[in-house]
């Protein structure tokens, strides 16, 4: 039976994709001297900022060149970067959609909880007023391993004090697709379908989610 729905933040909530994107672009060209462009960030999405950072220098042939210590400046750089682009969010900037649709679920009775492998999603929420919609809010620094792997998606179902097969993870990420699955939880991709190819369900964008529509394919999925 549905209980519950666990919420990827960037990308499913809010747009912040784009500020991350902008801020690695800058950090990785100045830093590093590489060009990223739209493919790498989309490998990026769901990744956390060290992995983001590695996938970035081994796309540009640099993944043996910096110590930890050099790592970790650039990290802290992005993350400073990326909270100067974000310090003006407001409730305007939830996506289309996503207000009504966390009403009709709490309405209906559900509750929700935020699975984002961002160490900025209690501040991001905050400045969304979305804070008393969510049960719970993971966090990622306890996590051993980021998405792909599905720890987080099982903490944020704990959260909830739900079983994983009475959950459903939203994600506009191929990597939370595949760590929704893995975690056993029925999935919803918010994108580009030939992207999040796996997941149970998958709406264009996040204007069409539709917790009807959720509701019956995960009835169909468990009859
Ligand atoms: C995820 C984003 O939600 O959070 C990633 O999709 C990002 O792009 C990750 O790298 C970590 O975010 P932060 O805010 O901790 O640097
Ligand atoms: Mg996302």
């Amino acid at each position: 039976m549905l209980k519950g729905f666990v919420f990827d933040l960037d990308g499913v909530i809010t747009d912040t994709a784009r500020y991350h994107y902008e801020a690695w672009k800058h950090v990785a060209q100045e830093e590093a001297g590489i060009t990223i462009n739209e493919s790498v960030n989309e490998q990026l999405k769901g990744l956390s900022r060290m992995d983001s950072l590695e996938t970035i220098l081994k796309f540009g042939h640099k993944e043996n060149r910096y110590t930890d210590t050099e790592k970790a400046v650039m990290a802290s750089e992005k993350n400073d970067y990326y909270l100067k682009l974000i310090k003006n969010m407001t409730p305007k900037d939830i996506l289309p959609g996503m207000k009504d649709f966390l009403k009709a679920l709490h309405e209906a009775g559900y509750r929700a909880s935020i699975a984002s492998a961002s160490k900025n999603a209690p501040t991001i929420i905050d400045r969304l007023g979305l804070t008393t919609s969510f049960d719970g809010i993971v966090d990622p620094s306890l996590l051993k391993k980021g998405k792909p792997d599905p720890e987080i998606f099982e903490r944020a179902a704990e959260l909830l004090q739900f079983d994983n097969s009475e959950v459903v993870g939203l994600e506009d990420a191929s990597a939370g697709i595949a760590g929704i699955n893995a975690a056993g939880q029925f999935s919803v991709g918010i994108g580009d379908k030939t992207i999040l190819k796996d997941a149970d369900l998958i709406f264009p964008s996040t204007a069409d989610v539709d917790l009807k529509a959720i509701e019956k394919a995960f009835n169909d999925q468990n009859n």
